[in-house]
Order: structure tokens, then sequence, then C-alpha cells
């Protein structure tokens, strides 16, 4: 075949790397990663539940010196979750329980107060059954659930949490939290919602973190099935309305085409969250030969930011800081 016959020649663009560095159309910066911590109360507490997956027990005098390092490596923010010291079968004892993560969020404002914080405002590591809403005749009940949801924000709103990340799945969540938001006087808490969280085999490692695990059933009556794409859009319609400023996407690589059509459906900030299960596969494979995985991560990474993505939460935000690819 003659050359003109060939048409356009992709590879002239990537012959060499000034080349394929100035046409490169998205990137991933250290700046694009949010790292996820499990709070947990006492002193000196440090544990990796298992070690190089990322999944972090601290206390919150530990969790200072990992503050330190993601601002030396320019990491984006961090998303506290809470493990309180024990469960409780109907949120009443909620204020008691979070208390350390409070004590925990006011010292992170203390000493990094423009690093970006999220805290995760859900309900299954404090309840003994594990479900993310309260239990009534054996069933999640809505909207008793969305009061003790929109306390638990305002403690965190209180304490100098930035964002409030609600990832229970409880219908008008959002507007519920923004209301007692701005009725606390707490209009500044802005909303990260997740948008689209669907009921995944992704997140058994983080239920382990957590300790979080449903004690019965599954929570398909509340997270969105994965077949769904139109109903997804709905959440995300929704979240718009009720007054989110940030949506979140998870499991982040197996909604990629969700991300891509959220990011043409609104014009709100979005967020991928590469959940517990992604980053173990990850890291699985390469404990077993069968990949790189730095090189391997950093590649689903940026996928994410290429399908629409602002920042990603990962559990591998910490390791990743100072690079850019
Ligand atoms: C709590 C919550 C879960 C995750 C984030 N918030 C687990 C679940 O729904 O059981 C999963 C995150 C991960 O796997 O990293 N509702």
């Amino acid at each position: 075949m003659k050359p003109e016959m060939l048409g356009p020649r992709l590879r002239r663009l990537r012959s060499h790397v000034g080349i394929r560095r100035l046409f490169q159309e998205c990137s991933l910066e250290s700046r694009h990663l949010v790292q996820p911590y499990f709070v947990v109360e006492g002193e000196g507490f440090r544990r990796e539940v298992k070690e190089g997956y990322g999944l972090w027990q601290l206390s919150a005098d530990q969790l200072l010196e990992e503050l330190r390092l993601l601002e030396e490596r320019g990491v984006g923010g961090l998303m506290l979750f809470a493990v309180p010291s024990f469960k409780c079968a109907d949120g009443s004892r909620l204020l008691e329980q979070m208390a350390p993560a409070q004590r925990a969020i006011e010292l992170c404002k203390k000493h990094a107060p423009t690093m970006p914080l999220f805290v995760d405002t859900c309900l299954c590591s404090f309840l003994s059954h594990g479900h993310c809403g309260l239990v009534k005749g054996g069933k999640i009940d809505n909207d008793s659930s969305l009061q003790c949801l929109a306390e638990m924000a305002v403690g965190w709103g209180k304490a100098g949490a930035d964002f409030v990340s609600p990832s229970d799945m409880m219908d008008g969540r959002v507007l519920a939290l923004r209301e007692a938001l701005d009725g606390a006087d707490l209009d500044e808490v802005a909303i990260l919602s997740y948008a689209v969280k669907m009921q995944s085999a992704f997140y058994s490692p983080f239920r382990d973190a957590a300790d979080s695990a449903p004690g019965f059933g599954d929570r398909s009556s509340y997270q969105e099935p994965v077949a769904n794409r139109r109903e997804a859009l709905r959440e995300i319609e929704l979240d718009v309305l009720e007054g989110a400023d940030a949506l979140l996407i998870k499991p982040a690589l197996s909604n990629l085409d969700l991300m891509r059509d959220a990011r043409e459906a609104c014009h709100l900030p979005l967020v991928a969250y590469q959940v517990s299960g992604e980053l173990a596969m990850l890291r699985a494979a390469a404990e077993a030969g069968l990949l790189d995985f730095e090189a391997a991560c950093r590649e689903t990474l940026l996928s994410m930011r290429r399908a629409g993505a602002d920042f990603i939460v990962s559990y591998a935000a910490r390791c990743f800081g100072g690079g850019n690819s």
C-alpha cells in the first residue's frame, strides 16, 4: 500500500516524549486524589487492616502524622470514616458514638485548616445490625433514618468538616442534610453526595475496616441495581435538585459509563471512588506477580479522570503523592 493511501497517521503525534506530553488530554496529579482513613478512639493506634491494601485505622494523633505526609505529597484531601468503639441498636447513642471522630476532625482542622476534609455520613458502622439506615419491623426505615443522618451531618459540620458525604442511599437524604445544616447555621458545609452507589461486591475489604457488614440480608433495598442506567441518572438528577454541591460515583472502574453520563447530564463537580475491592484486585494481582501495581493503578485512575472525574477518592492516594501522569 502507498503511504498516501494509508490516511491519517496518528503515530506522528506519538513520536517522542515531548510531543506526547504536549498532546496529553487529561492528567493525574496528586491534587486529584483524596485519601480515606478509618478513625478509631484512643491514642497511638495505627493499623493497616491488610498490609499494602491502604485501609488504615488510626487514632486522632496518628491521623495528624498522616496529614503531614499528605501535605508533603500534595494530596488533594482526606475522607474520614468514623468507626465507633461500641454499637447501638437504634441510633439513640449517636452523639456519644460520634465524639472521638469529632475530636479527630477538630484536630485535623486545627493543624491543617486548608486540607479539604470530607466526612462520611452513614449509619452502618454505628448500628448493631450493620445496615445504613434504622430498622423497623425488619425493614430499613427511610424517613426515621433521615433524622438520624441529619443529626450526624450537623455533628460533623460543627466539628469542622468541609464536606459531609452521605453514603447511606436513603431517599431524600441530600435535602434532609441541607436543611439540617442550614438550620444549624452551617450553611458553609458542603455536601458531596453518593449519586451512584451500586449494590456491589467490591465493598468487602471496607466492611472489615469499618466493622460495618450487614448482620442480616444485604443492601439491595437501598443501594442501586448494577443493571440500571436510567435509574442511576434519576439518582443523579435528584441529588442535583436536592442541593448537592458535588456528586460521587462508585465503584469507579465498573461505572465509567455512568461517570461519562453524569458529566454530560449536569455541571456539578464529579468524584470517582476507587473502592476497597478495586484496589484489592490490583494489589492481589500484583502480589501474584501478574502485574505492576503502580502502573496498573495509575492507568485505572487516569481512565477515571478521562471519563469525567474531577478528582478521585483512592486508598492509594498517599502512595502516589508527588507524581504526575
Ligand atoms: C458505607 C460505605 C461503604 C463504602 C463507603 N461507605 C460500604 C457499604 O456500603 O457497605 C464502601 C467503600 C469501599 O469499599 O471502599 N455505607
